[in-house]
């Protein structure tokens, strides 16, 4: 029931007010509106794939509401698809993952609360990187535990080292958030890296949540996955971005063995489960067909980021590093601004060009960095930059 203050009136919790909503959308949004009045706008504001999902994807989602599967599945997923997905760590990694330890989530955004909500005590903080996805605050804070962003730069990819998980610490520390390749800067963690972090956090009684979303997205060096390290961490993944399956809602979570029950009535009761007709569409997304198309696409992605991260090198934004996945340059707009939101506004007012500003992924040194995602077409890129190009060499 919602609670009612004295005047009658609906009231929100406290944690609403803590809530940031996205800048981004107030952007896209407006970039809506100047091209409902017929302004060209060039989108590199949309941390989505452009690609539709694959035909043979689509074919088998369609099949299954055709055949009336449109009823729950357990809660831990269509056993076929947990198969199918453990089956995918073999192919991909050479890892005998148990198809029990992975659980159909809608979404990654299901996959990690499912796990946050099993690892944490109110009051216990995680420690993630700043900037990172802007929701894993959030969803710390709904089970009214405490963020702990830890600020990050190009020296370590913008990654957490296992020296700085080590430095912030605490006994009142619970768990570790990192994601590789990441969001906004899409560097990797490497194997060596990665595996100090598993260690370190493991060694401090501690549970590290991997979200490995971008897995497969990757155009230089390889993606370690924290599974091949140990089996007790939580790693977490998604059919949204490789697969191409934003809206289709459908993740996984691979949890430890032992904490499989408890993920079991936990989703029972937050979800009940994740869609039907996507978990049955998704079956097909690991046909040889499907993976054909899917590496079609991921070196495009890569020939957009090759073009594109030069390209904003030469108009004075500042890349320290390469990114080495998923869709996104972070880049350091100091150069024209101390105020990325207010730039991110000027550049889509005056230019016609939409991209992301660095506030939406936290506090540290947000305000001077813009992110870039490449989810448009090369045309589109070099049309943006040529757009950029013209519009900066006025300031
Ligand atoms: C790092 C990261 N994790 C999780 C998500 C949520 O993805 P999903 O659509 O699978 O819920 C996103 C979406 O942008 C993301 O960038």
């Amino acid at each position: 029931m919602k609670a009612v203050d004295v005047k009658g009136k609906s009231r929100s919790s406290q944690r609403m007010s803590e809530i940031q909503p996205f800048h981004v959308m107030a952007l896209l949004a407006r970039a809506r509106e100047l091209e409902a009045q017929g302004r060209s706008i060039i989108h590199m504001e949309i941390g989505e794939p452009d690609f539709p999902t694959p035909q043979p994807v689509i074919a088998a989602g369609i099949r299954a509401l055709q055949q009336g599967n449109i009823y729950y599945t357990p809660a831990l997923g269509l056993p076929q698809l947990r198969e199918a997905i453990a089956d995918f760590y073999l192919q991909r990694y050479g890892l005998r993952i148990s198809p029990t330890r992975i659980i159909v989530t809608p979404g990654a955004s299901g996959a990690l609360l499912l796990a946050l909500g099993i690892v944490l005590n109110p009051g216990e903080r995680v420690l993630m990187s700043d900037p990172g996805y802007p929701c894993n605050r959030h969803f710390v804070r709904l089970f009214e535990s405490l963020p702990v962003g830890i600020g990050t730069s190009a020296a370590t990819g913008y990654q957490l080292t296992s020296e700085l998980i080590a430095q912030y610490w605490d006994t009142s520390t619970a768990a570790v958030m990192i994601a590789s390749p990441t969001n906004p800067s899409g560097t990797l963690l490497d194997q060596e890296n990665l595996r100090r972090i598993v260690e370190k956090v493991q060694a401090l009684g501690g549970t590290l949540i991997a979200d490995e979303i971008y897995h497969g997205l990757v155009y230089q060096g390889e993606a370690a996955t924290a599974l091949s390290m140990s089996d007790e961490v939580f790693v977490v993944n998604s059919f949204s971005k490789y697969f191409g399956m934003t809206g289709w809602r459908l993740g996984w979570l691979v949890a430890p063995e032992s904490h499989v029950r408890d993920a079991d009535k936990f989703a029972q009761n937050i979800f009940l489960a994740a869609s039907t007709p996507a978990q049955y569409a998704a079956l097909a997304a690991f046909q040889p067909d499907t993976i054909g198309i899917l590496e079609q696409r991921r070196a495009e992605f890569q020939r957009r980021r090759d073009y594109l991260l030069p390209a904003v090198r030469e108009l004075g934004l500042y890349v320290p590093i390469n990114p080495q996945g998923a869709f996104y340059l972070y880049a350091d707009c100091s150069r024209f601004s101390n105020n990325s939101e207010a730039f991110a506004s000027e550049i889509l007012e005056r230019a016609g060009v939409a991209i992301a500003p660095g506030v939406d992924f936290g506090g540290h040194e947000a305000r001077r960095h813009v992110r870039f995602a490449y989810t448009t077409s090369l045309e589109n890129l070099i049309e943006g930059v040529r757009r950029l190009e013209t519009f900066l060499h006025k300031i």
